[in-house]
């Protein structure tokens, strides 16, 4: 199975943050936002990850992560995404790269806390489909969250103004080779982006998507609520976000640097 990491978009709802660089290459305590999401992929004993990236910063993550050696990976592939299209339009972008194989994605601004090994194992045995991640939340209508009818998801709708259930859909997920199929025949939604919602639906419709829920905390951090809510777990939690190879010389996590009231 191969990785995929979606770090492309303008960032808009961290303005002015993101107006001189990438949303993924903010700091979320004590490394680049971008680290998570590609230490989460090798956790899970995936090695192959090809990073979608786009705007003017796009050379940044090349100076910033190389071919990948701090997360002792031998290669890291690197595609381009012109303008902002929506997480299902990037994600267009690895089918070559897929080559008929399954992928992990992983949206770049998706923090966990603990692993999606036993998930990314289950899939791998999964014959054909999608494998998606659910969390409980208490803002479902910030997220895509999933109807569910005893143990199967029989829709997901995006930000529903009111939710259906608690559990968010959070932005891992799992597919065969037909993700690109379907893609090719979206169509753009009200905000103007090909929701990767509509790309999990499509796995309903056919029957093949399974879910599991995630163990530990999740966050994602596109906004500055949301920044300040990863930011904040990721310094109490301590370790094993990042493995040894990625942790910065001498600095070891500890709560008692986070400050202030929240
Ligand atoms: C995206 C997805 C949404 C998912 C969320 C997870 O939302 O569209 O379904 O729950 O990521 O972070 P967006 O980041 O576009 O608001």
């Amino acid at each position: 199975m191969k990785g995929v990491i979606l770090a492309g978009g303008l960032g808009t709802r961290l303005l002015p943050l993101t107006r001189v660089t990438n949303k993924h290459l903010l700091p979320v305590y004590d490394r680049p936002m971008i680290y998570y999401p590609i230490q989460c992929l090798v956790n899970a004993g995936i090695e192959d990850i090809m990073v979608v990236t786009g705007g003017n910063d796009a050379g940044d993550f090349l100076t910033l992560l190389g071919n990948g050696k701090e997360f002792g990976l031998r290669d890291l592939h690197y595609t381009y995404q012109e303008g902002e299209g929506g997480i299902a339009d990037a994600l267009r972008l690895a089918e070559n790269f897929a080559d008929g194989d399954k992928i992990v994605v992983v949206l770049g601004d998706n923090i966990i806390e603990k692993t999606i090994k036993q998930a990314v194992g289950e899939f791998f045995t999964q014959q054909r489909g999608a494998k998606i991640l659910l969390k409980e939340v208490p803002d479902p209508e910030r997220f895509g969250v999933a109807e569910l009818n005893g143990e199967n998801v029989i829709g997901i709708e995006e930000k529903p103004k009111k939710p259906k259930s608690n559990l968010a859909v959070i932005g891992i997920y799992m597919y065969d080779r037909q993700v690109f199929e379907f893609i090719r025949g979206l169509k753009p939604s009200e905000r103007g982006e090909l929701e990767i919602t509509d790309v999990n639906n499509f796995y309903i419709e056919q029957g093949t998507l399974t879910h599991s829920t995630l163990d530990g905390w999740w966050s994602d951090a596109g906004t500055f609520s949301s920044l300040d809510r990863t930011w904040r777990l990721v310094a109490d939690s301590g370790a094993n976000l990042v493995g040894d190879n990625a942790k910065a010389d001498g600095v070891e996590k500890s709560a008692a640097s986070v400050t202030g009231p929240k």
